[in-house]
């Protein structure tokens, strides 16, 4: 990858402060924008993008202290309207230079709209999606099958998935159904279908909280996923 692009962008949707702590254990460690700074093969571009105006506000401060020099560009306010701006700063770029995107995308519930990842598809981006569906569809699932909630249907950018799910092997099995019909989607996008695609659980009580999907449109790209996944299992291994 090193030489071969000009600008490697790196977006994060849901970005947060920067730092967390850890339920249950007294440890604050750092999120993915901090994270995403700190890569030994840099990003030139980062866009950050967060709802919640106090969270925006000690990003910033603490990237400052951090990084006072990258190049990052960050959208206050609801990423599903952000989404314009940033596809007009990514245009910005991609006019001038042989540009590659990764998208984080980390939200807590289902309130990314399939719309966004669209719009930003149009440029060479590959995404690393959470797919808050157990989380959010367990607990919300009346309140979301009933006829007039439109949240699904922005989710999945389709209105008619009532209907889909009746016809569907799947219509016992909301989530499976709803992690599916995503792939789906990202196949309409040119995007392959995601390989190692996990279904993340908590530690503690081994219940299901989300789909973790890559999507690249390029081979290369799941391979080098599959690469880091199986970096990453070793350096937890090695931590025990
Ligand atoms: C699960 S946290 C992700 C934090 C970070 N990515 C990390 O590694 O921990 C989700 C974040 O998205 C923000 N958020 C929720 N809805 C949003 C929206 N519609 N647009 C932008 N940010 C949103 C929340 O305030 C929260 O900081």
């Amino acid at each position: 990858m090193k030489g071969k692009w000009e600008r490697l962008v790196y977006i994060d949707l849901f970005s947060g402060s920067g730092y967390a702590s850890i339920r249950g254990i007294d440890r604050i460690v750092q999120t993915s924008p901090l994270i995403a700074l700190n890569t030994p093969n840099p990003f030139t571009d980062f866009f950050f993008s967060e709802f919640e105006s106090p969270k925006m506000e000690s990003l910033k401060a603490r990237v400052n202290d951090c990084y006072p020099n990258r190049d990052i560009t960050y959208y206050e306010g609801d990423t599903n309207e952000n989404v314009l701006k940033i596809c007009e700063d990514l245009e910005h770029i991609h006019s001038k230079y042989k540009t590659l995107c990764f998208c984080f995308v980390d939200p807590f519930s289902l309130n990314l709209h399939f719309d966004t990842i669209k719009k930003l598809s149009v440029f060479n981006i590959d995404f690393l999606i959470l797919l808050a569906i157990h989380m959010d569809y367990n607990r919300n699932l009346s309140l979301y099958l009933s006829e007039e909630n439109e949240k699904v249907s922005h989710f999945l950018g389709n209105t008619n998935w009532r209907e889909d799910l009746k016809k569907s092997p799947d219509k016992q099995n909301i989530v499976s159904f709803l992690a599916t019909q995503y792939d789906k989607k990202m196949l309409n996008l040119g995007y392959l279908t995601p390989v190692d695609k996990q279904q993340i659980k908590t530690g503690l009580t081994n219940i299901p909280l989300y789909h973790l999907a890559f999507y690249s449109r390029h081979k290369l790209g799941n391979d080098f996923f599959l690469k880091v996944r199986h970096h990453g299992e070793s350096m937890q291994l090695n931590l025990f």
